[in-house]
């Protein structure tokens, strides 16, 4: 950590979450341990992170297809999800973090959704760091929906085709309240991006682990980040010009 340039902290990380089945079949056990052991690792990345001052951190929790996994294993994660909640309450408090989330909350259960109102209700004023959850979410389908409600703005007359650009879409995606991701970090050896931010992600630096989400320290945070720090951005520049 003493490494990093504090000038270069990333604003935004994003963090898919993969690895806690495998893990959890390594140790001879069933994937939900996995699922519940890797709840640590989301206070290891909060912490770590907004030790370091970053504003935002958005985490992969549950993707659209996961709905096609077994029941068993959707409900526990579903169940997990309103244990964490109540657990974590005292955190976001203790550090001024605000909640939010992201995706198709509507298919989640009644309970998991209420706790999820609750608790970013409760923590709406904060605004030291900003926790993203992305839950039921699918970047696909958050752009089908976008598309969409372009297309019936056309249709009633509010808006033309000739003012459609990049910021009526970016206002429009779930994600119109954070900025795009500076930078991705995968667990679990995947050097794949699951249906996650296709948009946002245009131009955001992507570190891949092969650690299991479970195994996530904040360390791997701070390697991460050092890898981020040495790579240089150009968005379509040459080095020269920046
Ligand atoms: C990530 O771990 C958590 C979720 C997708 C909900 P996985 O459950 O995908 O674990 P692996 O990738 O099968 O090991
Ligand atoms: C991505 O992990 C989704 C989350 C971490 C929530 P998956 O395990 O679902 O991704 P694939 O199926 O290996 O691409
Ligand atoms: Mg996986």
């Amino acid at each position: 950590m003493e490494q990093l340039n504090p000038e270069n902290i990333p604003q935004h990380i994003a963090i898919i979450m993969d690895g806690n089945g495998r893990w959890a079949k390594t140790k001879g056990r069933l994937r939900v341990f996995g699922h519940e052991t890797g709840v640590k690792s989301v206070r290891e990345a909060l912490e770590g992170a907004m030790h370091i001052g970053v504003k935002y951190l958005t985490l992969y929790a549950f993707s659209s297809e996961n709905w096609n996994r077994p029941r068993f294993e959707i409900n526990a994660l579903m169940g997990l999800l309103v244990d964490s909640l109540k657990k974590e309450l005292p955190t976001f408090h203790k550090n001024q973090v605000k909640l939010h989330a992201i995706g198709d909350l509507s298919q989640l259960p009644k309970r998991c959704y209420n706790k999820l109102q609750e608790t970013m209700e409760e923590t709406s004023h904060y605004t030291t760091c900003t926790l993203t959850l992305a839950l039921s979410y699918g970047s696909r389908q958050e752009l089908v929906n976008v598309t969409r409600r372009l297309a019936e703005k056309v249709k009633q007359g509010e808006l033309s085709v000739d003012d459609i650009n990049e910021q009526t879409i970016q206002q429009d995606l779930d994600t119109h309240f954070i900025p795009d991701p500076d930078l991705l970090i995968r667990t679990g050896g995947e050097q794949r991006i699951s249906n996650f931010m296709l948009w946002q992600m245009a131009y955001t630096e992507m570190v891949f682990l092969d650690i299991m989400w479970p195994e996530f320290h904040r360390e791997h945070l701070y390697e991460s980040i050092l890898e981020y720090q040495q790579r240089e951005r150009r968005f379509g520049k040459i080095s020269e010009q920046l």
